[in-house]
């Protein structure tokens, strides 16, 4: 129901038709996520096989990083919105609706099926989302937070009723198998959650949002745009891989990351205690610890999947929203929070809109 239908009924309904203030203000529509989806692919690339690869070892990928295996979406002409589809069927089946319903799809992603038609497009496509319209949103690996947002405000407007947000990364695409500072990072996944109007308070409460643009000469992919096309030359310089300078990445991204957390809970009054969870983008074990303390929060209170997904971009958080959602109440205080290429970064809070679904 639209703001202004909403709107109507309290007038007709009220004696008089006179419209009391109180009942007008109190509806604030917030966005809430009402079910999450996830898949990844089978195959399986272990710390162990990429000691074959590069000269690496187990030991120095997991003390650095945390990883120990990820996903590899393997097959001829599969791509990252075979993932997204997987992950908003996943979802319709958990709401128990149909892909007619859905009004928007918003796609975060740095490896696209292709440079356009859109990701978010082809996924509509592939679930059979006949009413939606789509678009993709490219913020690396802060991706699905800004996309979440972007998909809050269409419902918060009173726009929409059902907005799907899909984070999906096929990054083996993009990752050069011979550069042992990358590969060992990077894996592939698509995760999505459903937002629909809450008018109980529940739902996405805040965001801060952040961007420098002089941070793109740290981690980009160099060929393959308007700059510089894709040319036999720019595929022999294998220009269209991942390229990171770590040191300063990590840098950027420990302070990123923990200052927007411990901002947003000052903002919003929030100590330790009143956060039941922190959300991290799994980029680094590292940086994921160093948010956590800045933010005063034990182990606990932390998603961690790294160990087995790796770094799969715009796909981290809905993953984690994935793996943890028999875990989180109606209310619980959520934050989410991203760094990544850009640079981009930010933080979302939310109060949880469900309880675990009980079979
Ligand atoms: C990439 C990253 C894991 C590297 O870890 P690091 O501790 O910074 O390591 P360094 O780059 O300083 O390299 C230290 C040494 O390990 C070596 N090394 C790098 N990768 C290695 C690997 N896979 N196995 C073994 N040795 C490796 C380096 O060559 C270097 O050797 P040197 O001292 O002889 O030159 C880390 O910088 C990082 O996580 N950066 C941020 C990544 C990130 O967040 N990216 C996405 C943003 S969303």
């Amino acid at each position: 129901m639209s703001n202004f239908e909403s709107e109507k009924r309290i007038e007709s309904a009220h004696p008089l038709h006179l419209r009391p203030q109180t009942e007008v203000t109190m509806r604030k529509i917030h966005a809430a996520i009402t079910a999450v989806g996830g898949f990844l692919p089978p195959d399986i690339l272990t710390n162990f096989d990429l000691e074959k690869m590069v000269d690496t070892t187990d030991e120095w990928i997991r003390t650095r990083t945390g990883v120990s295996e990820r996903h590899i979406l393997k097959g001829e002409g599969k791509g990252t919105s075979d993932m997204g589809a997987e992950a908003v069927k996943n979802l319709l089946e958990k709401r128990g609706i149909g892909a007619e319903e859905i009004d928007l799809i918003i796609c975060a992603t740095v490896t696209p099926d292709m440079v356009f038609p859109a990701t978010a497009n082809i996924i509509s496509d592939k679930v059979g989302a006949t009413n939606a319209w789509s678009f993709d949103v490219g913020a690396a690996c802060s991706g699905f937070i800004f996309a979440l947002t972007t998909g809050a405000s269409f419902i918060e407007s009173g726009r929409y009723k059902k907005v799907v947000v899909v984070g999906g990364d096929k990054m083996s695409s993009i990752v050069d198998y011979t550069d042992r500072t990358t590969c060992i990072i990077f894996g592939d996944g698509a995760g999505a959650v459903l937002l629909e109007p809450n008018e109980d308070g529940l739902g996405i409460q805040d965001h801060i949002l952040r961007t420098d643009g002089s941070g793109r000469q740290y981690l980009h992919q160099k060929a393959g745009g308007s700059v510089k096309p894709a040319s036999i030359e720019t595929v022999q310089n294998k220009e269209h891989y991942v390229y990171q300078d770590g040191q300063p990445v990590f840098k950027a991204a420990v302070k990123g990351m923990a200052d927007v957390s411990a901002e947003i809970m000052e903002k919003n009054n929030l100590s330790a205690d009143d956060v039941a969870w922190l959300v991290p983008h799994q980029a680094n074990l590292r940086i994921i610890d160093a948010t956590a303390n800045r933010m005063g929060l034990s182990n606990e209170k932390v998603m961690i999947n790294i160990q087995r997904y790796g770094n799969t971009t715009a796909a981290t958080i809905p993953l984690c929203l994935c793996d943890w959602e028999s875990q989180l109440k109606k209310g619980d205080n959520i934050i989410l929070a991203a760094f990544g290429g850009g640079f981009t970064w930010g933080a979302v809070y939310l109060k949880w809109a469900y309880n675990p679904i009980t079979a």
